[in-house]
Parts: C-alpha cells; structure tokens; sequence
C-alpha cells in the first residue's frame, strides 16, 4: 500500500533543508534568502524526468489536479466531460466545479471505462474524456485513444492510483492529453495532501499554471507585482514543504512498487486455489500493484468474506465497504448523476454487475508473512460455507 509506510528520516531531511536555506515556504521568488533553492519547482522537474514527460505542475491535492486540467482546456458551461461510474467521487466533484457536466460510463470487468459504453455516450457536448486507472490498473487506454482522437476529444487520465505503472513502455498519466497524480495519504507515493498534472503540450501547461496560480504568467520580464495575466485563476499552489517531502518519496517510489508486486504475487499464489474470478488486467498493463480485486458470487457473499476477514486482522480497501464513495449508483447527493440515474431504471447494470461482489484486498509493503495465509483461510470458509 501507500508510501506513508516507508516514511520518516529522508522526508525529515529534505524539509530540514528547506530551513537550513532561509525557510521559504512559498514556491516562488526571495531567491536570495533560499539560496536559490526551489523544491517544488524540482519536484516537478524530477517528477516530470521519472514519468519520461516534459511538463509537470505540482498542486495541493489529486482534485485539484483536475480541476486545473480541466481550467487549461477552458471548456464552456454546461459542456459534457465523461468519466467512469467506478472512480473516487473527487474525479465527478472536479467536473462539477468547473461548470460541466458529468456522464459516467459504465465499466468493464476490467473495472475501468468500457471502451462500449463510452461509444455509445459520446455526443456532440463531450468535450473532455476522464480516463480514470483505478486501483493500480490501467484503462483500455488505446482503445478509449482511438475512440477519442477520431473525435477529436481530450482525454485526462487521472492517474491518482496508477503512480508509476504502465501501459506498454509508456508511463500510466503521460498518454492522455494529460495526467493527473494524487499523493495523499493512502497512494503509492505521499506528501499528505498534493498532485500533479503532467502535459503533452506545452500551451496546456502554461494555461495550467497561470490559473493555478491566480492567472499569474509568472512573465520573467515582470517583477512578480506587475505580473501579465489574461484571465482570472485561482490557488492551487503547493507548498515547498509537501514538495520536500515529495522528492523523498519519489526515489522511493520504484522500491513501493516492486515490493507491491512481490506481495501481491504471494498472495495470488495462494488465491489461485479458491477459482476467483480476478480482475481483468489489460494485456499491455504494468501494474501498481496497489490492491488484488476479485469477485464473488453475490454482494451477499462479497459482505461476508469481508467480516470473515475483518474478524481475522485482515482490511478490504474500497470494495465492498466504501462503494458509496466510488460507485456512480449511490451518489444521490449529486443531482447531476441523480438526473442520469431516473432516466432508465437499470443505469450502470454492467457496472453493478461487477462491483456489488468486488473485493479488494490492499496490498502492503511491510506485509506480515501470515497474511497469504490468512486471508486464503478466511475467504475459503466463507465461499465453501455458501458453495
Ligand atoms: C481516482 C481518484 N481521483 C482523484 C482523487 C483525489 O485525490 P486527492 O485525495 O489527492 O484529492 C482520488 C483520491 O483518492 C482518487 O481515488
């Protein structure tokens, strides 16, 4: 799991270099008094470097990341952004507050957009897609870029659980017009609230970072008081203390994920055993290994397995016990999904289908040897007791 469980001497030094140079917080300017020491601005550099993309901007969490990536395509009121029905409700919360509209799709048994239910919702007011690589595996990103550049539509992959996987040789968040990261506390890497957006495009960038910032151009013929501007923005600025901790994490960011998957792999092996239905992985996909998802009969059995292996020490992560958070179907607090959901009476059925009998298991880097075990233990009861 996430990267607050290799945390504590090197994050301590990066911030302790902050204040051993003047202790300037803010990422910009009194250059004399920080020794000409910028960390955010050399988090998103190495960021950008390790993700193999050329433009990167770090900002105070994964929501806001796309919130600004939706400002830099400066899309109209009321203009369509698809995304997905499985997704953290932060990815539909950030299209609301940029005045569009949310169409989720339903997903696959890959868990992730149905390249099939995306066709079928494109229509003239899709201006955007939101590709989301939930829980460490990727999209059908190749099919979704096909559909997409025929029409000409943007997508962004939020990429907050997909943090240094890949899709064939290209980084998870680097394929899409751009990506969006979230590092909070349960990702793979953590500066406890932050994000990043990286881009394909250099305008993208520059639109991103002048509207995260106020509308700041950040003009080097200007002092930073006579800044140029073109529009309006807002602050989304990180500071130099999540991005010290940030540059830590990131060298540990490969490690995470190695150990991830050599976890993840012990306990499969022993899963194997139990005929689970795993989710599909796309065949290009290199995963994060963030949680081993599977299904059962029925969302009766899914409940149970859970208390079984609750009751055994061991935790489920999102499914089932968060699906209220993640699932399109019971946010029936947001009246722009509620409006879709009464149009027809079996809305996201593909996706209920798969979700309401997922588990997912976290996968833990400091995993303790019995845990394979355990959890084999508690699932075999429960399925063999409703065989
Ligand atoms: C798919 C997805 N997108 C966006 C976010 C938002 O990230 P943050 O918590 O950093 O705002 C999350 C958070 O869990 C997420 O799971």
């Amino acid at each position: 799991m996430p990267g607050y469980e290799l945390i504590g001497k090197q994050e301590k030094e990066e911030v302790e270099k902050i204040f051993k140079n003047g202790g300037v917080l803010f990422r910009l300017g009194f250059e004399k008094l920080r020794k000409n020491k910028f960390k955010v601005l050399e988090f998103e550099k190495k960021f950008a470097n390790y993700m193999n993309s050329k433009y990167a901007l770090a900002v105070t969490s994964g929501t806001a990341a796309l919130r600004v990536a939706l400002a830099a395509l400066r899309l109209k009121p009321g203009d369509e952004v698809i995304t997905q029905s499985f997704t953290f409700v932060a990815t539909v919360e950030a299209i609301i507050e940029a005045k569009l509209k949310p169409v989720c799709c339903d997903i696959d048994n890959t868990l992730n957009l149905d390249p099939l239910s995306l066709k079928k919702k494109i229509t003239k007011k899709t201006k955007a897609v939101i590709l989301v690589h939930m829980l460490g595996v990727s999209g059908h990103i190749e099919k979704i870029k096909k559909i997409c550049d025929k029409k000409n539509i943007p997508i962004i992959e939020d990429t907050a659980w997909g943090c240094g996987g890949y899709y064939g040789k290209k980084r998870l968040g680097t394929i899409g017009r751009m990506g969006t990261f979230s590092f909070d506390y349960a990702k793979s890497m953590t500066t406890g609230e932050g994000g990043m957006i990286l881009f394909n495009k250099k305008s993208d960038w520059m639109k991103a970072s002048a509207w995260h910032d106020h509308g700041h151009e950040n003009n080097p013929k200007k002092p930073r008081w006579e800044d140029t501007r073109d529009r309006s923005g807002f602050n989304f600025r990180m500071t130099e203390l999540q991005a010290a901790v940030g540059l830590a994490q990131l060298k540990k960011l490969k490690k995470v994920i190695s150990i991830h998957r050599k976890n993840m792999k012990k306990i499969k092996k022993k899963l194997i055993k139990l005929n689970l239905e795993f989710r599909k992985v796309p065949e290009k996909n290199s995963e994060t290994a963030d949680a081993l998802m599977f299904m059962v009969k029925n969302k009766n059995i899914a409940k149970k397995c859970r208390r079984e292996l609750n009751k055994n020490g061991v935790q489920t992560k999102i499914l089932p016990e968060a699906s209220t958070w993640h699932f399109a179907k019971y946010w029936r607090h947001i009246p722009e999904i509620i409006k879709k959901t009464k149009i027809k009476k079996n809305y996201f059925k593909k996706s209920s289908f798969y979700l309401d009998r997922t588990i997912s298991i976290p996968v833990n880097i400091k995993m303790k040897k019995k845990i394979p075990n355990l959890i084999f233990s508690s699932l075999s009861k429960v399925i063999k007791q409703n065989d």
